[in-house]
This record gives structure tokens, C-alpha cells and sequence, in this order.
């Protein structure tokens, strides 16, 4: 399960992304970089950056620690922001956060370079999760301490906002035209023979046993939150040994 705190004080909105992320500080006196449950995707969004960020973690990716921050609207009063006051109010309950990693850089492919291992790997995770928000524009990557960092999978699973349609959704192709490391020359194959027989029933199993509960309930078809897991868990595992083929736009 993930550590589960609560939040004292909402320090600034960061402004960079699209979803307006919050800083605040919980009571364990920790930072963190808070994903509100109230913004515009909602709770699927929450949902996507536990099940690719806890799954990056166990490739081997670095990742932010991820927990959960509990929101009393109240913190809201205070904020002279009309957006910040909305987003709290609207966000009473169970959140993301993740650990602030204070003085990170954006990844800059133009400033940066990556090896074609390591690009690799990003790319194949990228295609496995079908990620679409890890173009240059918007390469979502973080250089901390002198290494890359993920973050920002709200993106990703496009079949999850239509279950009926996610089997047919989850065998297309991944499109890596945009990428932010496709020009790195990536290294797909040896990622995909090193990484595909790590996604395995049991690791999903585990990966999704994070989400928590109340991001799982009430959803259209689906009786317990534990059915909807084993929804999330399907098409990674069907994806998993067959994505290296099915990237399109690497050359
Ligand atoms: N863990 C973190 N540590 C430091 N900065 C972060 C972290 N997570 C996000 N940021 C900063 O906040 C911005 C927005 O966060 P992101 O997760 O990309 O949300 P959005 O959905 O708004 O794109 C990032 O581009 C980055 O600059
Ligand atoms: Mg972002």
C-alpha cells in the first residue's frame, strides 16, 4: 500500500504542466508534488500514474516515491487563487502525491543526451503503457543529481476512459514519431528482450494492488474494485510481448 499522509499546508500551484499539480507539505513534514483528484481527468488520471509509476519502479525506472495525501477542503480558504480554491475544494478526500524533487531540472533533449539503452528502455515502457505525453514539446522527464527521472503518466492507458473498446484499443500500435528520445537512436529490442518477461500476472498483481480503493469504485461494468484491477492488469500483460513490434515512427 502507499504511505498514506495528510496535507498541512498548500505552498504553490506548478505551473508548468497542463493539470496545475500543487506543492504542499503533509504532516510526516514532507513535500510533495500533489495531483489533485478534483482536476479535469479526474480519478482516471490518479489511477494511471499509480499503475505505470509503481510499474516503472519495479522495471527499474527511477520514479518519485508515490503516496497518498488526504485534502481537507479547508486548506482551500486561505488561497487567494480563485483556480487553487476550486481545485481544493473540489479534491476533499484521497489524492496523489509524489516526492518533490527539489531543484530538478526539465530533461532538454537539445541540452542533454541520452544513451541508446537507456532510451530504449523509456520508449518500450512508453509504448507498453501507451504513453502520449513524452514528446519533446513535453518530454515529462526530470534530470535530478545528474540522472533521468520519469514523471507524468496521467496519459497513458488510453482504454481505460472506454472498457467495452479496450481490447481492440490496447492492440494498436504505439506512435513514436514525437517522442522526446526517439532521435537518441533507441536501443527497443534489447529493452523489450530484457523488460517483457518482467511484466508478469504476479507483478501486475502487485502493481495495481496500490490503486487505492476509492479511485476504483462505482465504475460502469465492473462489481469490486479487484475486478477493475485485473481490467487495468490485462492489457499490459497481452501488450507486454508483443509492443516492440508495434512501434511506429522510430526511423
Ligand atoms: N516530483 C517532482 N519533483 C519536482 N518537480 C516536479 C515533480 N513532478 C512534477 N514536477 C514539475 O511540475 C510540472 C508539472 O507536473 P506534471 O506531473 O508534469 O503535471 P501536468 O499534468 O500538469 O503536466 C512538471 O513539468 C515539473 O516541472
Ligand atoms: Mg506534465
Amino acid at each position: 500500500m502507499l504511505k498514506e499522509v495528510i496535507a498541512t499546508r498548500f505552498i504553490t500551484p506548478l505551473r508548468e504542466g497542463g493539470s496545475l499539480p500543487g506543492l504542499v507539505e503533509a504532516d510526516d513534514f514532507g513535500t510533495y508534488v500533489l495531483k489533485f483528484r478534483g482536476a479535469g481527468q479526474g480519478r482516471k488520471t490518479l489511477v494511471a500514474e499509480v499503475v505505470c509509476g509503481e510499474l516503472a519502479r519495479r522495471l527499474g525506472f527511477r520514479m518519485p516515491r508515490l503516496v497518498t495525501v488526504e485534502v481537507d477542503p479547508v486548506l482551500g480558504l486561505g488561497e487567494p487563487e480563485q483556480q487553487v480554491q476550486e481545485l481544493l475544494r473540489a479534491s476533499g478526500g484521497t489524492n496523489l502525491g509524489m516526492d518533490f524533487l527539489s531543484g530538478a531540472l526539465g530533461f532538454d533533449p537539445l541540452a542533454f543526451t541520452v544513451s541508446p539503452e537507456e532510451a530504449g528502455r523509456i520508449l518500450w515502457f512508453d509504448a507498453l503503457v501507451n504513453n502520449v505525453d513524452r514528446s519533446w514539446r513535453n518530454p515529462n522527464l526530470l534530470m535530478w543529481q545528474g540522472q533521468l527521472w520519469l514523471i507524468d503518466h496521467g496519459a497513458t492507458m488510453i482504454w481505460h476512459h472506454n472498457w467495452p473498446g479496450a481490447e481492440a484499443s490496447s492492440a494498436r500500435p504505439y506512435d513514436a514519431s514525437d517522442h522526446a528520445l526517439t532521435p537518441f537512436g533507441p536501443d527497443v529490442a534489447a529493452a523489450a528482450a530484457e523488460l517483457a518477461p518482467l511484466v508478469t500476472e504476479d507483478l501486475l498483481t502487485e502493481v495495481t494492488a496500490e490503486i487505492p480503493d476509492a479511485w476504483l469504485t462505482d465504475e460502469p461494468g465492473f462489481d469490486t474494485p479487484d475486478d477493475l484491477r485485473r481490467a487495468y492488469a490485462r492489457p499490459l500483460l497481452a501488450r507486454a510481448a508483443v509492443i516492440h513490434e508495434r512501434i511506429e515512427g522510430t526511423k
